[in-house]
């Protein structure tokens, strides 16, 4: 698939980042992750607000997933676009809830750089290949009996498709997509053409979205001048106006239902004992600042669903459906 352009570098930094905000949460106990400290460096410390957010996206995408994992009995697949170091694979893995296929897409220079550390790092590789599974692994990209790491841009849906079905992906099976402050950087062409060829090729399928929100107001247009700061162009920022404008993106084209929350409403939706947990870890001076960050972060997420599994019942301060 084509190699990312030297406009991509910024886009491309942006994993970096997070990973590092990451693996410092993690290290200050916001939630356990073993294996991030195998793929970024240590970082710089980050602000209480700051982890609280990571705190509130990781749980809030994870309790989505493991619910669609749940529902389908992990007779599933899952689809992380742009995935950069995500570590999901492996927290699967230890919880014994492994989809029938995991699929990870990002540019080629994030994923080379996943492949390597993966090679060279066993807490990372001796996972993958427990049960005797055989790790292949070529430049970006990585097979290993269900777990599937390629390299491609999700601008070319078209690369993109074959690129998953060289992979195997079985598109009879219910099948979760998730982008994780992806969608942003593309265009609202470019977003809308992958979410309609996800639409178009799965027919039972979920998406997951975590991204901005109301970007329109004050708070919204400091945060698109600071990444601008930062050589960061959110290209896509128009579909993050406000909470209609994000559940628009899939219902226009093709996805049959779909809901919003902004993160402060699922920070508060989450199992309140842990909630109340990670906040005993720092000390928080300004409520009101973690208030308006996360009200410019939402998960949105659709389905479509004609056997009627159930996907239109996930979601937010409901029982799972297996529980
Ligand atoms: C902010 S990072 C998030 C990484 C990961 N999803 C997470 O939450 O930790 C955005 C990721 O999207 C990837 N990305 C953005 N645009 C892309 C594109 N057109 N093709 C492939 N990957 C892309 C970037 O390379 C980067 O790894």
């Amino acid at each position: 698939m084509a190699a990312a352009g030297v406009d991509d570098s910024a886009v491309i930094a942006t994993n970096d980042d997070a990973a590092s905000c990451k693996r410092f949460a993690v290290q200050q106990g916001y939630w356990k992750d073993p294996y991030i400290q195998h793929l970024v460096r240590p970082g710089e410390r980050k602000a209480p607000e700051i982890n609280r957010g990571y705190y509130a996206r990781t749980q809030g995408v994870g309790q989505l997933l493991d619910q669609f994992l749940q529902l389908t009995n992990c007779q599933c697949q899952v689809v992380s676009l742009g995935a950069g170091f995500e570590t999901t694979y492996w927290r699967l893995k230890d919880e014994g809830l492994l989809p029938r296929g995991y699929f990870e897409v990002d540019f080629p220079a994030v994923t080379s750089r996943k492949c390597h550390y993966i090679r060279s790092r066993p807490p990372l590789s001796k996972p993958l290949t427990e049960g005797g599974g055989q790790l292949q692994i070529e430049g970006g990209t990585l097979h290993c009996s269900n777990y599937h790491i390629l390299s491609g841009d999700l601008r070319n849906t078209e690369e993109l498709n074959a690129s998953l079905t060289t992979a195997g992906i079985d598109k009879s099976l219910p099948t979760l997509f998730v982008t994780e402050c992806v969608l942003v950087y593309l265009t609202p062409d470019q977003s809308s053409k992958l979410v309609r060829w996800a639409a178009d090729n799965f027919p039972t399928a979920m998406f997951v979205n975590y991204e901005q929100v109301n970007m329109k107001d004050k708070f919204g247009q400091v945060m698109v001048e600071n990444l601008k700061t930062r050589h960061c162009h959110l290209a896509g920022v128009d579909l993050c106006a406000d909470a209609e404008s994000q559940k628009q993106r899939f219902l226009s084209v093709g996805w049959e239902g779909g809901d919003l929350l902004d993160m402060w409403t699922v920070y508060h939706s989450l199992p309140q004992q842990d909630v109340q947990r990670i906040e005993r870890l720092e000390f928080l001076d300004e409520v009101e600042l973690l208030q308006q960050l996360l009200q410019h972060y939402c998960i949105t997420w659709a389905w479509k669903d004609p056997t009627g599994l159930g996907l239109s019942n996930l979601g937010f301060g409901r029982p799972s459906p297996l529980m």
